[in-house]
């Protein structure tokens, strides 16, 4: 159907495959609890509360976009079982991610609150990769003009936030993120944009 002409996207955002998109959601959350788990006091309530955003914004999409598409998509029960599941679990998490963020850090429930998210994120994510993703590759399913769609949506909702994209992380060199990770945003939309 849709040919991936380079040409037909509007100048330089040519839609990315949705599988890749939330894919790198996924990693940039998970760089931000290992971050999390090695920082100081000070430094954890930012990057709690950067996770919290970057979660809502990711969730939304898949729940206003990502979910209901592959749901159409899906021939199988089992396949849809896959997205309910997930959908329970996105309720699960937002209630974790509402109690994080009316928490102050010195809360002595705050760190655990945090790391228990970040397991909950990661047992998610697995499914979301291992099964869900997988199944969806399978299908008619238009990834690319989905990509689209996701990107655009996500723009939106961290423009409403008032947050901004944040670089690819680099797991295995953490201590360089605040700098050099940066710099790798070029090719990104909003790469351009101001920093904190
Ligand atoms: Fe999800
Ligand atoms: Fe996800």
């Amino acid at each position: 159907m849709a040919r991936s002409n380079p040409t037909s996207g509007s100048s330089s955002d040519a839609p990315r495959d949705a599988i890749a998109l939330l894919k790198q959601d996924h990693r940039t959350v998970s760089a931000l609890f290992e971050e999390f788990e090695k920082a100081d006091d000070e430094e954890q309530s930012a990057i709690a509360q950067r996770v919290c955003q970057l979660l809502t914004v990711h969730a939304t999409i898949e729940e206003e976009l990502l979910y209901p598409a592959a749901k159409q998509a899906f021939e199988d029960e089992e396949d849809d079982d896959l997205v309910n599941e997930a959908e329970v679990e996105h309720g699960t998490a937002k209630e974790l991610i509402a109690k994080i963020e009316g928490m102050t850090s010195d809360d002595e429930h705050f760190k655990a609150t945090v790391t228990v998210l970040g397991e909950y994120i990661k047992h998610h994510v697995k499914e979301e990769e291992g099964e869900l993703f997988p199944q969806l590759k399978k299908t008619e399913l238009d990834l690319k003009e989905l990509g689209g769609r996701l990107a655009d949506r996500k723009f939106q909702l961290m423009e409403q936030l008032g947050i901004e994209e944040e670089a690819a992380p680099q797991p295995r060199k953490r201590a360089a993120s605040r700098g050099a990770a940066r710099s790798k945003s070029g090719n990104r939309r909003s790469g351009s944009r101001a920093r904190h």
